[in-house]
C-alpha cells in the first residue's frame, strides 16, 4: 500500500508512513493562473492506496477529489483527519443544503476514516464501494495522555457545553483527572449565570476541551469566566485547530495559559499527533 499525502496533511501523512512502514508516493501539485488546481501522482501505485487529506479549505476538497480520481483503479482507503463542513450536518433552515452530506456523497472509495467528526450522523452519508461503514476515530486518549504528561498539580477538565461532554469525559478518563461541564442557569428574566455544574474551579488548573476551535469565541468566553471564578490557570485543548480570523489573539487576550491541539490540521499548536490512532484505525478492517 502506498500513502498519498494531500496538500493539507503532509506532516501527518509522513508520520503515518513512519508508523505503518508504508511508502509515501510522490505527488506533484500546482495551481493554474485562473485558480484551478492540478496534481499528478508521480510514482507507480501497487493496487492499494491510502489518501490522507484534511478538508480545511474548499481547495482541499478539490485536491481530495482529484487524488481519489487519480488513484481510482486502486483499493482506496481514505483518511480525512479534519472533515470540513461537518457542522452543517442538518437543515437548520428550509432551503439549506446538508453540506456534510453533499461532500460525503462525492467521495468514491472503499474505506473512509474520520477523526472526531462533529456529529457521527455524517458517517451515514458515505456510500462506500466495499459497502463498509465510514469509521470515526477518537483522539481523546491521545489528548488525555498528553495532558497527563503536563503534570498539573490540581487539574480539572471542562467542557464548554453539553456537545463536548463525551470527548471531555474520555479525555479525563485517559488523564485520570476530574471533569465538569459549563451550564447556564437562569436566575431571573434578566440574569443568567454560567458556571461549572459540580466543581469549584478555585485555584485549579483548568483545561477547557472542545472538538474544534474556529473563531475562538466559545473558548474566549469560557476562559474569561473561569478566571473570574478563581481558576489558577486556564489552558485550552482541541482536536481540530481551525483557528479562523484572529482566534489566537482572542484566546491570548482572554488570558489563556497555553493552547494545544492535534495535527488533524497542521498548526504551530499541533503538539499531539493522531498518526498512531490512524494506524490503529486502519487495522480495524
Ligand atoms: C460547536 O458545536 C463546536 O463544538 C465548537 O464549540 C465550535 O465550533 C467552536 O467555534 P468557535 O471557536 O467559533 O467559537
Amino acid at each position: 500500500m502506498k500513502i498519498l499525502a494531500g496538500p493539507s496533511s503532509q506532516f501527518l501523512a509522513s508520520r503515518v508512513a513512519k508508523e505503518t512502514k508504508c511508502d509515501l508516493a510522490l505527488v506533484e501539485f500546482k495551481k493554474f493562473p485562473d485558480g484551478e488546481l492540478y496534481l499528478r501522482i508521480a510514482d507507480e501505485l501497487d493496487g492499494e492506496a491510502l489518501i490522507i487529506q484534511s478538508t480545511v479549505t474548499n481547495d482541499d476538497v478539490i485536491s481530495l477529489l482529484q487524488l481519489i480520481d487519480a488513484a481510482s483503479d486502486c483499493y482506496l482507503r481514505i483518511v480525512i483527519p479534519y472533515f470540513g463542513y461537518a457542522r452543517q450536518d442538518k437543515q437548520f433552515k428550509p432551503g439549506e443544503p446538508i453540506s456534510a452530506r453533499a461532500i460525503a456523497r462525492s467521495i468514491d472509495a472503499d474505506e473512509v476514516h474520520l477523526v472526531n467528526v462533529h456529529d457521527t450522523s455524517t458517517l451515514d452519508h458515505f456510500k462506500l464501494r466495499s459497502k463498509r461503514k465510514a469509521i470515526n476515530l477518537s483522539a481523546a486518549r491521545i489528548m488525555g495522555n498528553h495532558l497527563r504528561g503536563m503534570r498539573f498539580e490540581s487539574p480539572l477538565l471542562v467542557s464548554p457545553d453539553e456537545g463536548a461532554v463525551q470527548l471531555v469525559q474520555d479525555t479525563a478518563d485517559a488523564m485520570k483527572a476530574e471533569f465538569d461541564v459549563l451550564v447556564k442557569t437562569r436566575v431571573s428574566s434578566e440574569q443568567v449565570i454560567i458556571q461549572p455544574k459540580h466543581v469549584d474551579v478555585d485555584r485549579k488548573e483548568v483545561v477547557i476541551v472542545d472538538d474544534m476551535i474556529s473563531t475562538g469565541g466559545t473558548m474566549a468566553g469560557a476562559i474569561k469566566l473561569l478566571k473570574s471564578q478563581g481558576a489558577r490557570e486556564v489552558h485550552v485543548a482541541c482536536i481540530h485547530p481551525v483557528f479562523s480570523q484572529n482566534a489566537r489573539l482572542l484566546l491570548y487576550h482572554s488570558g489563556v495559559e497555553s493552547i494545544i491541539a492535534t495535527d488533524t490540521i497542521e498548526r504551530a499548536e499541533s503538539v499531539m499527533s493522531v498518526a498512531p490512532l490512524i494506524k490503529e484505525g486502519l487495522q480495524m478492517r
